[in-house]
Order: C-alpha cells, then sequence, then structure tokens
C-alpha cells in the first residue's frame, strides 16, 4: 500500500486525540493528521496483532505498523491500532465501509438472537436439544428457525428465478419425483450455504436425535423448495423421502389447509404395512418453524385449501448408513414394524415356554 502523499512533515504527528476529532464521521474528509511516514523504520519490531477482531487481516497491521510516525512507534498497541485503522479505512470505498459495518451489526445480531440455539449445539446432549426443541410426537421435532425478513428473501429469489424459467421458456429439473412446482436451491448457489447449514446445525442434533438412521455420518444434502397452491402442486401423496434425516422449514406466505401427516417409520420391507394408532399425528405448518424428521417416517401432506403455501426441504444423506443397511437384515431399532415383530416373537418365545412349564 503506497502511503499517504508526504508534506515534508510527515513523521510529525499531532497528539491522537486531535486526530481523532478531525477524522470522526468524515473519513473522506481532511486526513493529513492520520499519515504514515513514507519510508519504513526497518528497526522497528512490530507488534502481534493476531487477536485482533478486524475486517482486515492482522498481518495487515504489522506490516504497517513500521510507517507509523516516530512518536506513535513505541505507543501503546491499541493507539496504535486505532491509527492504522483510520488510515487503512480510507482506502475502504465508502460503499463497502457501509456493507462491511452492515455485515458486522448483522452477525452480532444473529448470535445474540440464536445464542440458545449456538449453545445447545456446542453442548452437544440430548437435554440441551430438548430445550430448543419440541417433539410433538415421537420422532418429529420442531423449533423456530428462520425470521420473517429471511422467509422473504428466499421467497423472493425463488419467484424471481421462475418468472426468469417463464420468460425464457426453458425447462429446468424440478425438486423430485412428486413436486412439479419449486426449484432446487443446490442449483441456485445454494449448495455451499445448505453444505454448512447441515455440518454445522443439523448433523449435531441428527447425532443425538437419529443416531440409528445415519443421524451422525451425514454427508450430502438436496436443498429445494416446494410450492403449493391451487394452481400448482396441491397436496403430496403418502411416502418416505430419498434421505436420513429430512428438515422442513415453512417460508410463508399465507395458506390454510396443507398439514402434514406422519405415519410411522418403516424399513423398505415394511414401508407398506399398516399404521399404529399411536403413529398418527398432523402437524400445522408455521412459517419460520422448522420439522425434522428421519427420511423413513412416512408421510404426506393435505390438499391446500387456500392461498400459496412454499417450504424449504433439506435432505441430508448419509453415505455410510446406506452402505451398513445393505448388510441388515432387520431395523428393530427404528423401523415401527420390525420392532413390532420381534415383540411379537419374543411373546410366542415366552408363551410356549409358559406352556412346556405347565404342560409337563
Ligand atoms: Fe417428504
Ligand atoms: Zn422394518
Amino acid at each position: 500500500m503506497s502511503a499517504s502523499k508526504s508534506n515534508g512533515s510527515s513523521d510529525k504527528a499531532p497528539a491522537l486525540e486531535q486526530q481523532e476529532e478531525r477524522c470522526e464521521g468524515e473519513i473522506g474528509g481532511d486526513n493529513s493528521m492520520t499519515r504514515l511516514r513514507k519510508d519504513p523504520n526497518l528497526d522497528h519490531r512490530s507488534d502481534c496483532y493476531e487477536d485482533v477482531k478486524s475486517d482486515y487481516h492482522p498481518a495487515l497491521f504489522s506490516a504497517l505498523e513500521r510507517f507509523l510516525p516516530s512518536q506513535l512507534l513505541d505507543a501503546p498497541r491499541d493507539v496504535k491500532l486505532q491509527y492504522l485503522n483510520k488510515v487503512v479505512s480510507r482506502y475502504v470505498p465508502r460503499g463497502d465501509r457501509n456493507r462491511v459495518q452492515c455485515q458486522r451489526e448483522y452477525k452480532e445480531r444473529i448470535f445474540n438472537d440464536y445464542q440458545s440455539f449456538i449453545d445447545a449445539v456446542k453442548e452437544n446432549t440430548e437435554e440441551s436439544f430438548k430445550r430448543i426443541l419440541s417433539e410433538p410426537s415421537p420422532g418429529v421435532y420442531t423449533f423456530d428457525m428462520f425470521q420473517q425478513g429471511f422467509c422473504e428473501l428466499l421467497i423472493n429469489e425463488v419467484e424471481n428465478f421462475e418468472r426468469w424459467v417463464d420468460a425464457t421458456k426453458l425447462t429446468v429439473v424440478r425438486p423430485n419425483t412428486m413436486n412439479k412446482y419449486g426449484v432446487v436451491l443446490d442449483d441456485l448457489g445454494f449448495e455451499n450455504m445448505l453444505d454448512q447449514l447441515m455440518i454445522n446445525f443439523i448433523k449435531p442434533l441428527a447425532s443425538v436425535l437419529f443416531p440409528d438412521v445415519g443421524g451422525s455420518t451425514l454427508d450430502t444434502h438436496h436443498g429445494f423448495v416446494v410450492e403449493y397452491s391451487k394452481d400448482r402442486d396441491r397436496d403430496l401423496g403418502f411416502h418416505v423421502d430419498d434421505s436420513e434425516v429430512t428438515l422442513n422449514v415453512c417460508l410463508g406466505k399465507i395458506f390454510t389447509g396443507g398439514d402434514l401427516f406422519f405415519r410411522g417409520v418403516r424399513c423398505d420391507t415394511h414401508v407398506n404395512v399398516d399404521a399404529h394408532t399411536e403413529e398418527f399425528f398432523e402437524y400445522t405448518h408455521v412459517p419460520g418453524q422448522a420439522v425434522l424428521h428421519a427420511g423413513r417416517h412416512r408421510h404426506g401432506a393435505n390438499e391446500i385449501l387456500s392461498g400459496h403455501r412454499m417450504n424449504l426441504i433439506l435432505w441430508c444423506r448419509s453415505a455410510v448408513f446406506r452402505e451398513l443397511k445393505k448388510h441388515q437384515h432387520d431395523f428393530y431399532s427404528w423401523c415401527g414394524e420390525c420392532l413390532n415383530q420381534k415383540k411379537e416373537r419374543r411373546q410366542q418365545l415366552i408363551d410356549a415356554r409358559y406352556q412346556e412349564f405347565f404342560h409337563t
């Protein structure tokens, strides 16, 4: 970086208090009071700034420190840092400065709002997750996930994409074999974001809540948005997902009907076996709220009665689980019917022993 233009007195910096006043709120104005030396002091050993939280790389401050006015070379580190920050910020365009500032404030707000969620993920225990989740039916977890503003932004993005598809008459890949409307988010540039979401937040939850169906080894995803209304998809038939764990978040908009219904978890062999009464569960979507369930948890969506509903779906998959499954024959740890049959076999065994005992 070039030092400021020398006016012949560049290393005679006035006291810092004065410089702050001159620079405050007017970084692009008269900055003659905060300027660096033309030539570095090669004998000076710079401080380390590795621990400083800044939008600039710490090495930049260490490198620039040698260009400080000589009176400041031995000043406390925070004084030097303040001075250097003022100099460096002059080289960032005003628009970028605003953007960086907005991003910082946004990050802080997010971390404050989601502190309880982040704490629970860090703690990583069933108890900590149960503080932030509800389990209205066995194996179906719900929690608040997106704020209204984010839902609106994502809906806008999807609608822009749909308008572009209409205008160009292009054929696009739809989310899956059952949804004829909606978009694959991975194709819109969301792949990395959704991968981070899965690895950093869904996988820790799934490791604890769905350990028997590959929750701790999730490694790939398929992310998409589905749309329901009278002139789009109207309902969704009874099915299982091509996932180990599914995250389903309602984005809005305004609608009635379209409840999600669940009918128990089943392996491939028992996928068409009737549900038991205790496996019946219906869930009414709430914008911003997420549902997390095993992909093999059979479900469907009732017909939408009015309005327009959009949901973000993230199918989380585990290659390890799929490979292991090929070598197993029963799945009583998670399939309701395998468990039922195991219980029946045990009961038959007990009955047989009982008969044996009393008839001999
Ligand atoms: Fe599904
Ligand atoms: Zn089974």
